[in-house]
């Protein structure tokens, strides 16, 4: 369900992008998120961009800065932390279009994933994916429901494959490492590493 609901936003984003590359284009630096003027963020609708500035409605749109004052700060992709307004109850989006009564089958299972090299291992928590998300959405067409099974690397989820599927698009982007690689590796382990580099 929420699936459909993303690649319709995803569809409506793409079909505006060529307006906003020519927003762009006339601040160089915009397309780093860490020099972008904060004022800049969470644009109200007549100047994001992808509503119609010509449409007397849009005036009338809530301004999404407005809407996420009262929620918990994040420092990127639309800056509010979702996980973290779920689960303080800010929050209470229906799970099902249909039936407002459906609620989430929520599985807490993390899986670990451990990284070659100096980046922390990653932890994929089900609980915070599956508050918002239901089963279908990832098994078994993104991963197989098995621990180990995927080959997963960090080219495939840059190029928008695996997490990258929803990272970066409906979830918060790439440039987060810390929140995915987040278990620092035990003292044994960085021997290992330090061992195989040499
Ligand atoms: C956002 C994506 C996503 C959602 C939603 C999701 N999973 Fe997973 N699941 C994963 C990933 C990633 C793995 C790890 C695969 C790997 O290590 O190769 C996994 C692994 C598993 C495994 C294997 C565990 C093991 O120890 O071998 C099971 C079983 C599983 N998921 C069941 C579920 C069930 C049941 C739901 C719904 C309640 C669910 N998953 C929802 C992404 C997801
Ligand atoms: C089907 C979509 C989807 C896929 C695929 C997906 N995620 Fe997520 N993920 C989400 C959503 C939605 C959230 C909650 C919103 C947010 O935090 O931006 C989330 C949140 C998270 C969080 C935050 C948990 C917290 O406590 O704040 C982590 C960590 C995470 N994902 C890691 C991963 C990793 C690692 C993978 C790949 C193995 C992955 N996700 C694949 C949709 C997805
Ligand atoms: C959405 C979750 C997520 C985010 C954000 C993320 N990574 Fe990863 N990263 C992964 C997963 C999953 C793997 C594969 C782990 C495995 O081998 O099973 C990985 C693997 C890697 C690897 C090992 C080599 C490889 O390509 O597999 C490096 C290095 C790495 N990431 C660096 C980064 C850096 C640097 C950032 C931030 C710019 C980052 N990652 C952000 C999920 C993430």
């Amino acid at each position: 369900m929420m699936f459909r609901i993303a690649s319709v936003t995803l569809a409506a984003v793409m079909l505006v992008m060529p307006l906003s590359i020519s927003a762009q284009s006339k601040d160089p630096l915009s397309f780093n998120r860490l020099m972008a003027d904060p004022e800049t963020r969470n644009a109200p609708p007549l100047k994001d961009g992808i509503h119609d500035p010509d449409n007397p409605a849009t005036d009338r749109l809530q301004s999404p800065r407005e809407a996420f004052s009262a929620l918990p700060d994040a420092n990127a992709g639309n800056y509010v932390d979702w996980v973290e307004a779920l689960q303080d109850g800010l929050i209470n989006p229906r799970y099902d279009l249909q039936d407002p009564d459906m609620s989430p089958t929520v599985m807490d299972l993390d899986i670990v994933r451990e990284v070659k090299g100096s980046m922390p291992d990653v932890v994929f928590p089900h609980k915070e994916h599956t508050e918002w998300l239901d089963c279908a959405n990832c098994h078994p067409a993104i991963f197989i429901p098995q621990r180990g099974a995927n080959p997963l690397s960090m080219a495939a989820i840059l190029m928008g494959e695996q997490c990258g599927a929803c990272h970066g698009r409906v979830a918060f982007p790439v440039t987060q490492c810390r929140s995915c690689h987040s278990r620092s590796k035990t003292p044994a382990d960085e021997a290992a590493t330090q061992k195989e580099a040499q």
